[in-house]
């Protein structure tokens, strides 16, 4: 058997930022059309946000938040004395995000524009949610930023693509359609929810949509809820950083990862 092909950090780096710079192209071009081809999905979204069992007061993540279509649901469910933390990094999507919720929606919710995995997320978070989220549930570093600010026990509920069983042919050509538009890869579209359910506890599968869709939920373990430094030590809270000539507020993303790089919008 031909051993797998190991690239060096350098090259591991490069292709990185160039599938990164292929997903954030994929959405500026995507992001006027976004909501009305998401239509056929959106039952699932609601059928989500419920799985996540949302109180009053609660603090959720919706992480690669596109163009908001979850968040004034979620809003409503942590009600104005909870908060909402949407994640996105392509600046188009997020600003159709912003858009959304107006700024009479702003006051329980905060917006950060910046690859997950780079975030800089200021408290812990009673549940989480990724919504038709493939690339970053592929994303090992995406996941542990999140977990590592979740809240031992924090509900966190995934919901996206992946193929049916060999047999459903039909249902595989709709699965792939659709992934070519929304995903960087096709890898792990036979089990989106893998890497999650190494980092969480007792992930729960259901098959919907013919298969063609699955949605996992499941809570978050203590050990994996200590990740990255929680709001005490984070205390400037930038309220707006201008987008430079590199920043994926910009639309483009480069090689080393910092957090001049997001354009974090505080309420
Ligand atoms: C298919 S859309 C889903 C949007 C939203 N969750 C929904 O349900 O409508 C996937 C989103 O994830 C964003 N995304 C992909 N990789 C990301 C990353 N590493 N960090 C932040 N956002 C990312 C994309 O820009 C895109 O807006």
């Amino acid at each position: 058997m031909r051993p797998a092909l190991k690239l060096s950090p350098a090259t591991e780096t490069t292709r990185r930022d160039l599938v990164r710079e292929a997903a954030l192209a994929q959405y500026e071009l995507r992001a006027a059309t976004y909501d009305l081809e998401l239509a056929v999905f959106e039952p699932l979204r609601y059928l989500a946000i419920d799985r996540l069992r949302l109180r009053p007061g609660e603090t959720v993540i919706d992480v690669g938040c596109g163009t908001g279509m979850s968040l004034k649901q979620l809003q409503r469910d942590v009600t104005a004395a909870g908060r909402v933390i949407g994640i996105e990094q392509c600046p188009a999507m997020i600003d159709r995000a912003r858009a959304r919720v107006g700024s009479a929606g702003q006051s329980n919710l905060e917006l950060i524009c910046a690859p997950v995995e780079e975030a800089r997320i200021e408290t812990r978070a009673d549940a989480a949610l990724f919504h038709f989220t493939h690339d970053i549930l592929r994303r090992p570093e995406a996941l542990d930023r999140v977990l590592g600010h979740l809240k031992p026990g924090a509900r966190i509920v995934a919901c996206g693509l992946h193929w049916a069983a060999p047999w459903a042919v039909p249902v595989n050509l709709f699965v792939w359609g659709a992934a070519l538009r929304s995903t960087s890869s096709l890898e792990g579209l036979e089990a989106p929810w893998s890497l999650l359910a190494e980092r969480v506890e007792e992930l729960a599968i259901d098959d919907l949509m013919l298969g063609a869709v699955f949605l996992a939920s499941g809570t978050a373990g203590a050990s994996r809820c200590s990740g990255q430094p929680p709001a005490e030590e984070h205390p400037r809270r930038e309220r707006h950083i201008p987008p430079g000539p590199d920043s994926p507020a910009a639309g483009r993303a480069s090689a080393a990862p910092s957090p001049q790089r997001q354009a974090t919008l505080v309420r």
